[in-house]
């Protein structure tokens, strides 16, 4: 039996510190935004599935779709995943606040609510991990090598550390100390497979260049994992600035995204890098609750497109043990 209306959502995320150097096996952390995310509503029909993307204005029939269209493969993903043979008559609509190739995981979010939706239209419960692993599919489809993190971190909705291996460790941890961050957005659409990319092929050029600096990333998201869980997130700053340093020598910044981040320092920031893919999308500051607003304004008088405060560790949390 299926539901004749249902809906889910899922927010967007940053990386706090780590990224790129986890794509090679180092740790990273990464927090869920809440102030953006893609909705997802499914409404019964008389036939046939279609989906209605709100905000490119358009309704595609899912026969028509590419098997690598991404929403057809997370909706393939999905209702093979629910044992479901056939696609249900109904209406799937697609809407999202999150900028898209920005950094802020749109791609990953809108997924994440397609199975949510999807799950719950069916009377379905999938597990965290589930549904984590059905976006990491699609992510492999258009990222090339993914990390893992996004699927992780928006499926999960909480702060997690994460590295990837044989092993791969994913650790949704509670932040004890609430912290502040400013995302200022560049306006400049960037997409990670060509950052990941160009980094993969200077890796391949010359390791010795690039191992040490994944190193210096890895490390930075160790220091910055314990300065968070034992509550000392406004010592972060530092460690933020440098990783930026660290990402600009990966050849991914840009003179917007260094732009920002001298303005977010100017004005008083603790701690300001870019984050997520890079050579555009968003970076970030710590700032503290009183001075937000003046680093806020500060970066959008420097050309941020848009600015987002969000504090992290103040959302109401399930127990780990809950996910
Ligand atoms: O651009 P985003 O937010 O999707 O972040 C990508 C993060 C990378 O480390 C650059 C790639 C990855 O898959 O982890």
């Amino acid at each position: 039996m299926s539901a004749s209306a249902t809906s889910a959502t899922a927010p967007g995320k940053v990386i706090l510190c780590g990224e790129h150097a986890v794509v090679y096996g180092r740790p990273a952390i990464a927090v869920p935004v809440t102030q953006v995310q893609a909705k997802v509503d499914i409404t019964s029909a008389a036939n046939e599935l279609t989906i209605h993307a709100v905000n490119q204005n358009r309704t595609y029939r899912y026969t028509d779709l590419e098997p690598s269209h991404a929403i057809a493969a997370i909706i393939r993903l999905t209702l093979s995943a629910l044992e479901i043979a056939k696609p249900p008559n109904a209406i799937i609509t697609i809407n999202s606040t999150i900028p898209i190739a920005s950094g802020l995981g749109s791609g990953a979010a809108v997924s994440t609510a397609i199975v949510r939706a999807l799950a719950k239209y069916f009377n379905r419960d999938l597990p965290t991990q589930t549904i984590s692993d059905l976006v990491f599919q699609v992510e492999k489809i258009h990222h090339g090598t993914p990390s893992g993190i996004d699927n992780t971190v928006i499926a999960f909705e909480r702060p997690v550390y994460f590295q990837r291996g044989p092993e791969t460790i994913i650790k949704p941890f509670t932040v004890p100390c609430p912290f502040t961050l400013v995302v200022g957005d560049t306006g400049i659409a960037s997409p990670t497979k060509i950052a990941v990319g160009d980094v993969r092929k200077g890796w391949e050029a010359t390791p010795s260049h690039y191992e040490p600096l994944f190193d210096q990333c890895g490390q930075i998201a160790k220091q910055a994992y314990h300065l968070i869980e034992s509550g000392q997130p406004e010592s972060l700053g530092p460690l933020l600035t440098q990783n930026h340093a660290v990402l600009r020598d990966l050849t991914v910044s840009s003179p917007e995204l260094d732009r920002l981040v001298q303005a977010a320092l100017n004005a008083g920031a603790l701690g300001a890098k870019l984050s997520g893919g890079g050579r555009g999308g968003n970076m970030i500051a710590l700032v503290t609750k009183e001075t937000a607003s003046t680093i806020e304004q500060a970066l959008l008088q420097a050309g941020a497109k848009r600015a987002i405060v969000t504090t992290i560790g103040d959302q109401i949390q399930s127990p780990i043990s809950n996910l």
